[in-house]
């Protein structure tokens, strides 16, 4: 499924309002390791001042922001082949293939553009729609964190899954 023109671009400092907004849900913040009652100042750093190594995109419909995935490519020696991603899509473009779709464009970067052979993420064990979407990219699940992080008022179990590529050939 394709939403009639959806963009997907780097996330600019200007984005950050409509960041805050989009995790203002409970849904997303509940499905992510952000608190309740997002920051503006917090967005505003995380996207004018996105770290070493850290590429954030945004889906974007007209000119709505309703979506965002964030690839961390490690920058330590031994780590260089691995990156982590997050993403969350806008509650109101849910199941309408804008996290397919910035998933897509984020594993092209990965894989074709900061050649990571391997991509890692942490899921909460009960987020169905989204371990489902990364199964069909091919992430697997490498482990089980027990109560790994606190939510609502209790522990939440979540997987770890990654999913490996082969390394680009030399071709002579
Ligand atoms: C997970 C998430 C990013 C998926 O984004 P999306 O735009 O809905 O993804 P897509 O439309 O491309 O669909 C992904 C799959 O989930 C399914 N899906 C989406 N919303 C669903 C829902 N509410 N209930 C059941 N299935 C759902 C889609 O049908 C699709 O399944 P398919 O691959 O079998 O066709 C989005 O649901 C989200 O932002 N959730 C809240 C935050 C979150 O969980 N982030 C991930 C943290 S690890």
């Amino acid at each position: 499924m394709q939403v009639e023109g959806l963009t997907i671009r780097r996330a600019e400092p200007d984005d950050y309002t409509a960041l805050y907004e989009m995790f203002y849900s409970p849904k997303l913040y509940a499905n992510t390791l952000q608190l309740p009652y997002p920051s503006h100042e917090l967005w505003r750093r995380r996207v004018a001042e996105p770290g070493e190594g850290v590429h954030n995109l945004v889906a974007v419909v007209g000119e709505r922001v309703v979506g965002m995935f964030s690839l961390h490519a490690f920058q330590r020696p031994r780590r260089q082949h691995a990156g982590e991603i997050g993403m969350s899509v806008h509650d109101d473009w849910h199941g309408k293939g804008v996290g397919s779709a910035l998933m897509r464009a984020g594993i092209d970067l990965a894989d074709n553009w900061l050649n990571l052979t391997r991509l890692e993420l942490e899921v909460y064990t009960d987020n169905e729609p989204a371990i489902r979407l990364y199964e069909r990219f091919g992430f697997e699940r490498e482990g089980l964190l027990r109560q790994h992080a606190y939510r609502d008022g209790r522990y939440a179990d979540s997987y770890f899954m990654a999913r490996l590529r082969a390394p680009a050939q030399v071709t002579t």
